[in-house]
Parts: structure tokens; C-alpha cells; sequence
């Protein structure tokens, strides 16, 4: 069976490292590349994370970009809470001392467009699938480099932005969407190829349990233990955070952001429900800012539509979880 292409842009955290093994797992994915760019992390200790998570599944063949370091417009807000100030938890000592001779030397938002570009060549309909994990900011670049790079992909998956208004960074937005507003804005106005929204209120309301995620990282594969130990100081905190701040309005429980987009990528059958509507991001309000519409109304007169995601088949994404962390050697 042929796999599919998929290329993933992320700001590797603990929930995008996660999401990317699930890929590497995934019997029917070719990774075809990595994008890296800022967020949880500056976008140096991404591309160091990238290569740890690939290393840690021995597909170190995978290239890895430099993408964006900052947002389009205003400087990058350094963020040092759940994932600690390196992105995967604060808790490795040692760096690779040769990660950027490692890293390649195009740029992520180059690659980008010159992997669809490619394969569009090859295959017609376009065949490749991207998955966006972090702020939106390499593809609005690509799309302003090359606008006719979204034709160029089979479909887009983010997980980003809200569908009812609830924020986990400001009141109204989530952290990927107003940590790059404007890249947000130009990405759900400007791809028209079939986009999938895994929204903040989307994974908190298909939320796991601890007690799956603590089987989860009880496992002795490589990538069990690299969970564990990426979790192992932030993981009180994110339980307590889920038992105080997100239960005003979810109910505690263990949510892998970047996991859900991930996994409708991988499998559709994941997605039990969703709404299909244009939707715009917020620009201007002092509290909404980041903040995505969903026009259910046609008030917009936008010509497409973002399916975004309501239901998930809660035993799907964990059989995918379980399938990540227990990584086949290849
Ligand atoms: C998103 O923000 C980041 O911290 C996570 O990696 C995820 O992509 C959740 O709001
Ligand atoms: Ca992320």
C-alpha cells in the first residue's frame, strides 16, 4: 500500500512531540519533512526538539527546517509555563552540540512549498497532507511566496483557534492563534484546500484520562520512556491546571492538544462530528484578539468553508497514542 505524504509544522512541545510520533507510527505515513517554528520555545530549541523526538524513534532520515523565529507582525512573547522554558519540560541537560549542522539548510517556509511542489508533479489530485501544531507563521509566508501553494496540498489540518469563544491564553484565544494572529488570519482566509480546525475547546472536550496517560507512559518502549521523562516536572502541574483553570468549563482530564489534529490527519474515522462554516480570525478586539468566528449565518459572504471539529472517537485516538509510544523499530 502506498503511504500517505504528510509534511508536519510545529513549535515541538510535549503535545506536538506526541502528535509527530504518532505519525512516525503510523503504518500508512510518509513523513516527509519536519517545519519548525516558534512558540512553545524559540524556534532553535524546536529544531533541537525535532531531532530529539526523531532520534528517540530512530528516523533520523526525516529533514528537519528552520522556519519563523517570531510572528508576522510585533515581537515574539516568550512563554515559560507547562512545557518549560525549552519546550519539552526542562529536563535535559545535555544538547547536541552538532543539531545545527543537522538541521537543513533551506528554509522551513521554502520546503514547505518545494515538498507540495514536487509531489503535486508526481500525483494529481495533490496527495499531500499538512499538519499545523504551532503558530501559523510558515504558511502565511507560503502562501504569500506562492499563492497557489494551498492547491498544492491534498488537505490541512491545524489545531489552533476556538469555535466558542473560550481562550486558554487571553479570555478569547488560544495560545497558536494569537501567538501569530495575523498568520492565522491570512491562513484561514487564503487556503482553500480542505481544512480541518482541532480547536482548543474541541480536545479539552474529548479529554482523556489521567489514569490512560499514566498507563501511557508506563511502558518501557523508547518512546514510552521519553514521554515520561518529558512529563515527569510538568506533570502535577498540568494536572492541577486541568483540576483548576480548564475545569471552569471541561472537567479535568489528560488532553494532548496536537494529538487531535494529528489524529484526524492519520485517520478520518477519528472525527465523529463536526460543523462546516467559514470562519475568520479576530484582529482587532482588546479581549477577542485571535479569536475565531465561526459564520454560521453566511454574514461573511467567504466563498469556503473550514470543517471544524466537534466529535472524536475517544478509542481511535487512544489506540493511536498507544501506537506512538510503543514506536516499531523500522
Ligand atoms: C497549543 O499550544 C501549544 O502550547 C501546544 O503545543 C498546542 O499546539 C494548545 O493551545
Ligand atoms: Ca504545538
Amino acid at each position: 500500500m502506498a503511504r500517505r505524504p504528510v509534511i508536519i509544522d510545529t513549535d515541538c512541545g510535549i503535545d506536538d512531540a506526541q502528535a509527530i510520533m504518532m505519525a512516525l507510527a503510523a503504518p500508512d505515513i510518509r513523513v516527509l519533512g519536519v517545519t519548525c517554528v516558534f512558540g512553545n520555545t524559540s524556534v532553535e530549541n524546536v529544531c533541537q526538539n525535532v531531532l530529539r523526538v526523531l532520534d528517540v524513534c530512530e528516523r533520523q532520515e526525516i529533514p528537519v527546517f528552520r522556519g519563523s523565529g517570531g510572528p508576522l507582525v510585533g515581537a515574539r512573547v516568550a512563554t515559560t509555563d507547562h512545557f518549560g522554558t525549552d519546550g519539552l519540560g526542562d529536563v535535559f541537560k545535555d544538547r547536541d552540540p552538532l543539531w545545527e549542522q543537522k538541521v537543513q539548510k533551506e528554509h522551513a517556509v521554502s520546503a514547505l512549498i518545494r515538498l507540495a511542489t514536487e509531489n503535486q508533479q508526481q500525483a494529481r489530485p495533490p496527495c499531500v497532507s499538512l499538519v499545523a501544531l504551532g503558530p501559523l507563521t510558515n504558511l502565511a509566508l507560503a502562501v504569500r511566496l506562492d499563492p497557489g501553494f494551498p492547491q498544492k496540498l491534498k488537505d490541512l489540518f491545524i489545531m489552533g483557534g476556538n469555535m466558542e469563544g473560550k481562550g486558554n491564553v487571553t479570555l478569547c484565544a488560544e495560545f497558536n492563534f494569537v501567538m501569530d494572529a495575523e498568520s492565522a488570519y491570512v491562513v484561514l482566509e487564503d487556503f482553500l484546500c480542505r481544512t480541518y480546525l482541532a480547536t482548543w475547546e474541541f480536545a479539552c472536550r474529548n479529554a482523556l484520562t489521567w489514569d490512560f496517560f499514566n498507563e501511557l507512559v508506563s511502558q518501557n518502549a523508547p518512546a514510552a520512556v521519553f514521554m515520561r521523562t518529558v512529563t515527569s516536572r510538568c506533570r502535577a502541574y498540568s494536572q492541577e491546571a486541568s483540576r483548576s483553570q480548564r475545569d471552569v468549563h471541561f472537567g479535568p482530564g489528560f488532553v494532548s492538544y496536537d494529538a487531535y489534529a494529528m489524529a484526524a490527519c492519520i485517520d478520518g474515522g477519528v472525527v465523529t462530528g463536526s460543523i462546516e462554516c467559514p470562519v475568520r480570525v479576530e484582529l482587532q478586539g482588546a479581549m477577542t484578539r485571535g479569536m475565531v468566528a465561526l459564520d454560521r449565518s453566511g454574514e461573511l459572504k467567504k466563498s469556503h468553508s473550514v470543517v471544524v471539529l466537534t466529535g472524536c472517537d475517544a478509542e481511535k485516538l487512544r489506540r493511536l497514542l498507544v501506537d506512538a509510544v510503543r514506536q516499531p523499530r523500522r
